[in-house]
């Protein structure tokens, strides 16, 4: 296979990775694809003609078929990228895990735990590498907010909560749970460093019959800490925003910032102090900080991580084993939701 040439004068064998599905969001996967040092798209699967022959036409050194199957058996290619509605995940990151193709499937890594499971001992049994795409886990403002919590700046985490709401796109095969909170989840699992025990969730379908336009999330940690998550596309606002509350500050992340995406508020709540009649704590209004956060796109960085992962066989930051758990919280939830709001065990 061709070398490439790296800046520090070795070579590196190029990576070669086939896409399924180039829809809405695949467009871009593949797009960053293209352009990404060391690798090569030698061949696209689209299901959608017309989306085949815009994309024969946009990248013409490309290959464009019509079904996954012409692909992941591909001698060829080492790796698969899954671009295509959350219903085929599971099937066509099968296919490709069997064929020995290193996989990344876009979030949620599949509909049903089970699956999931299934995935991640199919990769790890043949040693290969198994990416989620929970691009927050890859976005320059939550990495640095990841770093300030690990580093104790907001003391410790008690509480957080998250708005990610608009008007559409509505989908038909999936409710807006399944659409968005798959971000909000992996985020809080990954910043709180544990699992819920138990998740509770309420929502309603206006639109369509059974497809929840909004639902509202409620996790509750062993450590007695508590997230909950708000997602909908039946809104009036366009909102992508996480607070959390520390035992020393507070902190609220705005994706629809441009430049100031994190606010550190040196905010809190002492206790003991006598402060007159009927209060014994003592509230604290500090400095409002504002850190610095260099922004690229978080799918290139995304991407770039699967590829480093190829190369070094080292396991992903959002790996196979972090799509499972985002998808048991959520599958618990989709009980919740169907059951009135009952709360629902983790095992
Ligand atoms: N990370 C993010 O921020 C983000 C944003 C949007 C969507 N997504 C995810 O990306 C995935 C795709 O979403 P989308 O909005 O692009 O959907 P989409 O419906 O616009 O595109 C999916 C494409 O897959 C094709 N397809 C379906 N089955 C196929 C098969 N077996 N073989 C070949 N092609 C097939 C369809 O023809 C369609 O063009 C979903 O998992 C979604 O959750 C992620």
């Amino acid at each position: 296979m061709d070398p490439t040439l790296w800046g520090n004068g070795m070579t590196e064998r190029t990576i070669r990775i086939a896409q399924v599905g180039v829809g809405n969001w695949g467009k871009n996967v593949l797009r960053n694809l293209m352009s990404l040092p060391g690798v090569e798209v030698p061949v696209v699967a689209e299901a959608d003609a017309t989306l085949r022959q815009s994309t024969a036409r946009q990248y013409p050194g490309v290959r464009v078929v019509d079904s996954a199957e012409q692909v992941t058996g591909d001698p060829g290619i080492d790796a698969v990228v899954i671009a295509t509605p959350p219903r085929t995940h599971f099937a066509l990151a099968q296919q490709a895990l069997m064929h020995g193709k290193h996989t990344f499937v876009e979030k949620p890594l599949t509909l049903l735990a089970a699956d999931a499971a299934k995935l991640v001992q199919e990769a790890e049994e043949r040693g290969l590498v198994l990416m989620v795409g929970h691009i927050l886990e890859y976005h320059p403002a939550f990495l640095r907010m990841k770093e300030m919590i690990d580093a104790g700046e907001l003391g410790e985490l008690l509480y957080a909560y998250s708005t990610r709401v608009n008007l559409g796109v509505v989908r038909r095969d999936e409710n807006a749970l399944w659409s968005f909170a798959p971000h909000d989840v992996s985020v809080i699992l990954w910043f709180f460093g544990e699992t819920p025990s138990q998740v509770q969730c309420s929502g309603q379908a206006y639109l369509q019959p059974d497809i929840e336009d909004v639902a509202f999330l409620n996790l509750i940690f062993p450590s007695g800490r508590l997230a909950h998550i708000h997602v909908s596309w039946l809104d009036p606002h366009k909102i992508r925003r996480l607070t959390l509350v520390g035992s020393r500050k507070m902190a609220v992340l705005d994706d629809m910032e441009a430049m100031e995406k994190i606010r550190v508020y040196d905010k809190g709540v002492g206790k003991g102090t006598y402060l007159g009649y009927g209060e014994d704590l003592s509230l604290r209004f500090g400095d409002i900080w504002v850190p610095y956060v260099q922004m690229r796109e978080p799918l290139r960085a995304e991407l770039e991580h699967f590829v480093e992962c190829i190369r070094t066989g080292s396991r992903p930051r959002s790996d196979g084993r972090d799509g499972l758990r985002v998808v048991r919280v959520l599958e618990c939830a989709q009980q919740s939701l169907k059951h009135g709001g009952k709360p629902v065990p983790l095992d």
